[in-house]
């Protein structure tokens, strides 16, 4: 008449539920994404996600310095340079005295190899039209000819500092190339964080503020399509193929089928990034009371861990290391 199996034994206490957990979540595993912006004196608030801030260089290097006191894993850097500055080539991030390359210059100043330091290797938020990549006489976006801006900034990334680079602009052939230059000069260790499924996106939405985006239009020509889940399999085999370190998902909620089938197939650390929309969404809830904004973030997290990220990059990082304490 009764149950024999009752599953609910193993939940009765929350010292039986913390003995069997199958996931955690632990600092190191968090990595916070951060923006630098030029030509500003004070830290600018971004409207769309609540909480997150460009920053100046002075603030750059606190907010760094407290994430690394709570733990985390590494940050990853984003720069945001003046309009004014930006052209159609994305010039300012190959350039060792833009934005980014000086602000990593600085953060791996201030703290040498006590964090993972990581660097966004793309366009997108240096050139005029907002693209990841270089435009031909048609304004497709040019893959080969962006490839090599991508291996000119991985390598003046790395001069600045960085341990990581993650290449997020989805050029076909972008690690492979990137790979070789950064070989070619030297900088044999540092690594690569390669997107290798990343979605064209409505959930970016807020990034595009956040950046100062110049871009019209979207960018499905080279990020992936949200129909498809064997592509990214392809664009996995294709990364690792390619020499990454690492392989990362993105974005991370509405994808985690696609992270598990990542973490089963790849031999290197697998990583994810819950993105600005996503962050927007849970806040945006919690700030109208609808849902409850600490455990929303913490289930977030361990769900994404749980579909098989060993790392998550999430602006929440530093609250949700210093929780974890
Ligand atoms: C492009 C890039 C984007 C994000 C990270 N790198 C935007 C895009 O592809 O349009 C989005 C991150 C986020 O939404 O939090 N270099």
């Amino acid at each position: 008449m009764f149950p024999h199996h009752r599953p609910r034994r193993l939940r009765r206490t929350l010292a039986m539920r913390r003995l069997v957990a199958e996931t955690s979540l632990e600092p190191r595993n968090l990595v916070l994404p951060m923006f630098i912006a030029d030509g500003i004196s004070e830290p600018r608030a971004i409207s769309s996600m609540p909480g997150v801030y460009q920053h100046t260089t002075d603030t750059l290097l606190g907010a760094a310095d407290e994430a690394v006191r709570a733990g985390v894993g590494g940050v990853m850097l984003f720069g945001v340079p003046r309009p004014e500055d930006k052209d159609a080539r994305g010039s300012g991030g190959v350039d060792p005295d833009g934005v980014l390359n000086r602000a990593l210059r600085s953060l791996s100043a201030e703290l040498g190899d006590a964090t993972v330091i990581m660097a966004d290797t793309c366009l997108d938020e240096f050139t005029d039209h907002g693209h990841c990549g270089v435009l031909d006489e048609h304004g497709a976006v040019d893959n080969d000819a962006t490839v090599q801006l991508y291996a000119d900034m991985a390598v003046a990334q790395a001069d600045a500092g960085a341990h990581i680079l993650g290449p997020s602009g989805m050029m076909d052939g972008q690690v492979s190339a990137i790979r070789s230059a950064l070989d070619a000069a030297g900088h044999h260790d540092v690594a690569q964080l390669a997107y290798a499924a990343k979605y064209a996106s409505a959930f970016y939405g807020p990034f595009r503020e956040a950046v100062g985006s110049s871009l019209q239009g979207d960018r499905r020509t080279y990020q992936q399509d949200p129909a498809n889940r064997r592509e990214s399999l392809r664009e996995v085999d294709l990364d690792l193929v390619e020499g990454a370190d690492m392989v990362m998902v993105k974005p991370a909620m509405s994808y985690l089928d696609v992270l598990r089938e990542t973490a089963d197939r790849s031999d290197v650390p697998v990583a994810a990034y819950q993105i600005s929309g996503e962050y927007a969404m849970i806040t945006a809830a919690a700030q109208n009371g609808w849902i409850d904004r600490d455990a929303a973030i913490m289930e977030s997290l361990l769900c994404i861990r749980r579909a098989g990220a060993d790392i998550v990059l999430t602006y929440w990082a530093t609250e949700v290391a210093q929780r974890l304490g």
